[in-house]
């Protein structure tokens, strides 16, 4: 009986020792616990291995989605230093999420340098154009009137069609400026409109709206301190609700003067009372308006000398530019 019993437990023995052996490896593959999902940061790559708990966890909305979209008005001029300027802006545009670039050229056709560099720019443009009258090319008078507005109706006319609400912001980025990536931190929560101080402007270090108890009270600025909203451009930005609610609101050249578009446009959308504060009460300095240089090209030969054809301020022929589109939606 002893021995048979023996026997039996030898018969079973092995199949359990598999068994055992199966179970610890099967536990030894079980699924990690959910990771967190990765909080802040928009960046949508970098995948990290293998997690097979992905399939349980909830969807999760990539967070640059519900960002509202920054559209950047940037009006543009034939000049050597253009290619340079338009550079220097793409490669800050391009880290910035969700920036819808609006570059409208002030000439009678999209030139091949710009329509080529918008091909590469590596993030969504739109490129516009319109000519500057002649007669209001001259110093003394405000400059991209005429953009800027062309701009505004390209986005208020691709908007009119949808239903609301479209979270978006517009800003006026000229093209020489220097524009920090905080900025576009700041301007996205924008409701209705929002300012900021700018440096390197009116005469001084910087120029801002002064803030007491989270509303502008005045301005601090070493030029023509009566101008109803004494700031320039490159300090404020306007929801598209705003644009959209109000569709006449635009830059004019009757009766303006440089220095007077700014005041001119926010007084047709805004007041003082209703800005927006941004960069800690407006005591940061988030975007300067430098000017670039006149370029010294006095030993430029009249003439072509050199063996290559090189684009630095010209455009060769590229005869597969001239099949684009009105509108170029170059989407990264
Ligand atoms: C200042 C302000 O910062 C501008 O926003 C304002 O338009 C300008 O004054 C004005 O007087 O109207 P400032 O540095 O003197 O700026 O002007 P620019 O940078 O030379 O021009 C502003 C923008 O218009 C730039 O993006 C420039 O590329 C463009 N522009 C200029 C044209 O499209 N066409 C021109 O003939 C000149
Ligand atoms: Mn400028």
């Amino acid at each position: 009986m002893k021995s048979q019993l023996f026997s039996r437990f030898l018969l079973l023995l092995p199949w359990v020792l598999i068994v055992i052996i199966v179970l610890d490896i099967d536990s030894s593959r079980a699924p990690l616990p959910a990771l967190a999902p990765r909080g802040g940061g928009g960046g949508g790559g970098g995948s990290g291995g293998a997690r097979p708990a992905a399939a349980r966890a909830p969807p999760q909305r990539r967070p640059e989605a519900a960002l509202p979209t920054i559209y950047a008005i940037t009006p543009t001029y034939s000049r050597p230093v253009q290619k340079a300027e338009l550079t220097r802006l793409a490669n800050t545009f391009r880290q910035v999420a969700r920036l819808h670039w609006i570059l409208v050229e002030d000439a009678a056709a999209r030139s091949e340098l710009v329509s080529r560099f918008v091909a590469g720019a590596g993030l969504p443009c739109t490129h516009l154009h319109v000519p500057t009258p002649r007669r209001y090319k001259r110093p003394g008078l405000p400059r991209a009137t005429e953009q800027r507005n062309a701009g505004l109706a390209w986005l208020r006319q691709r908007h009119q069609h949808l239903p609301p609400p479209q979270p978006g912001v517009l800003f006026f980025a000229d093209d020489d400026n220097t524009y920090s990536l905080e900025l576009f931190q700041e301007m996205r929560t924008t409701r209705k409109v929002s300012v900021w101080p700018v440096g390197l402007v009116g005469g001084r270090r910087y120029e801002r709206p002064v803030v007491e108890n989270g509303k502008v009270v005045g301005w601090y600025t070493g030029w023509r301190a009566d101008r109803p909203f004494a700031i320039d451009m490159a300090g404020f930005a306007v929801s598209l609700q705003v644009i959209l609610s109000h569709p006449k609101a635009v830059f004019k050249r009757r009766g303006s003067q440089p220095g007077m578009q700014e005041s001119d446009f926010l007084k047709q959308i805004t007041t003082v009372e209703e800005l927006e504060p941004k960069a800690n009460n407006c005591t940061k300095v988030l975007v300067w308006h430098t000017r670039t240089e006149k370029v010294n090209l006095a030993n430029e030969p009249k003439y072509h000398l050199d063996t290559v054809n090189i684009e630095v301020l010209q455009a060769q022929e590229l005869p597969w530019l001239e099949s684009l589109e009105n509108e170029l939606m170059v989407v990264w």
